[in-house]
């Protein structure tokens, strides 16, 4: 089955558990239930449909478009999250003493409490998704030979969503911390390429000595690796697809792979990649490697010869709870990781994908300070 299907599917499902809910909560005939169900399958529908929007359409409206379809989508999930609560709360006060949940809203109270709660969460998200952290993690080596601050950006999923005054913030907050390096590490692009060269420009006026590297994430792979290259070029982000670079005076080289996106044996396919970028690094630099997803981390990037690896991808989960799922799959979420004298960084992201909220996962722009071991 197709990535479409089922998550149409899931997403019909999760409508269709809101709305049973909120028609048992109401009292609703049957038929309205039915009629509503109707609705919920387009509804679940509308992250696809959003997305088909051609790039000849006004921006503008697009970009209204994407904002009800994905502010709708946090909606139903955290409907979704506290009717369930609601229910088992319901269905533990029929086993408990009466007294005991005397204070549970039944009804059309429970449902205005549901909603009530849904809307707070909503509200704080779209304000959190906008106030970025910047952690700052020291790593020293002997193998440093001078102090590099470099700025790491990950999953700003730059395309209908975000506007230019978004992008210009975002560059003047990453200048603000005074970076000798800029890291793209993925998942700069989300959709409607066509319409981002006006954000190219913005991102030229990031300011870094020693220059702006990149890798193509996932979402690059989605939208074509050739309107993702043009607009990094644009950008005056030099892609990494496989290549390494020294950075002059430093002792530090910096390499970068494609991700795999759909291929299968993705890992496999990389920790290929990964392995075959070892003829390029100079013995007794510090190497790091550029990877959008956090795999490969500790085993094979250290066998390379990778002292660091930086990622994002995750979005630390972007909105709770989510991020438990997520981490089953990647363990390492978000943070700054060491294990025999390997590090791993990874951002929850400067942006977000699909709705532009983030709840118990604030945006980040990490900064890694290398510092030479005194
Ligand atoms: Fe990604």
């Amino acid at each position: 089955m197709s990535f479409f299907v089922v998550f149409t599917l899931i997403y019909f499902s999760l409508h269709a558990f809101v709305w049973a809910r909120m028609s048992l909560q109401l009292d609703l005939s049957w038929r309205t239930f039915i009629l509503g169900l109707l609705a919920a399958l387009a509804l679940a529908m509308s992250p696809y449909l959003a997305r088909r929007l051609p790039e000849t359409w006004n921006p503008a409206v697009v970009r209204i478009v994407w904002w009800a379809v994905y502010v709708w989508f946090a909606a139903v999930a955290y409907l979704f999250w506290l009717q369930l609560a609601a229910l088992i709360l319901q269905l533990l006060a029929r086993l408990a003493p009466s007294a005991w949940f005397a204070w549970l809203p039944r009804g059309r109270a429970q449902l205005a409490a549901v909603a009530a709660a849904t809307a707070l969460i909503l509200i704080y998200g779209l304000w959190a998704a906008n106030h970025w952290e910047t952690p700052s993690y020291t790593v020293t080596s002997p193998r440093i030979k001078r102090a590099v601050r470099i700025a790491l950006i990950t999953d700003t999923h730059f395309g209908a969503i975000h506007t230019d005054a978004w992008v210009d913030r975002l560059v003047k907050t990453i200048n603000g911390l005074q970076p000798d390096l800029v890291l793209f590490a993925g998942d700069q692009l989300n959709d409607h390429v066509g319409w981002l060269d006006s954000q190219a420009e913005i991102l030229r006026g990031l300011q870094a000595p020693l220059g702006a590297y990149g890798v193509l994430g996932n979402h690059e792979i989605y939208v074509g690796a050739s309107p993702s290259s043009r607009f990094h070029e644009l950008a005056g982000v030099r892609l990494l697809r496989g290549d390494t670079v020294s950075l002059p005076g430093t002792g530090v080289q910096i390499s970068g792979v494609d991700d795999p996106g759909h291929s299968p044996n993705a890992k496999q396919a990389t920790a290929r990649e990964v392995d075959r970028l070892k003829s390029a690094l100079n013995p007794g630099d510090f190497h790091i490697l550029m990877f959008h997803r956090p795999w490969l981390w500790p085993e094979e990037a250290a066998q390379a010869g990778f002292d660091m690896e930086v990622s994002g991808h995750t979005h630390g989960g972007q909105l709770y709870p989510f991020s438990w799922f997520v981490k089953i799959y990647y363990p390492y979420l978000a943070g700054h990781f060491e294990a025999h004298g390997s590090h791993l960084v990874v951002s929850r992201g400067a942006g977000t994908w699909g709705p532009p909220l983030r709840v118990g996962a604030n945006p980040q722009i990490p900064l890694i300070i290398l510092k030479p071991e005194s």
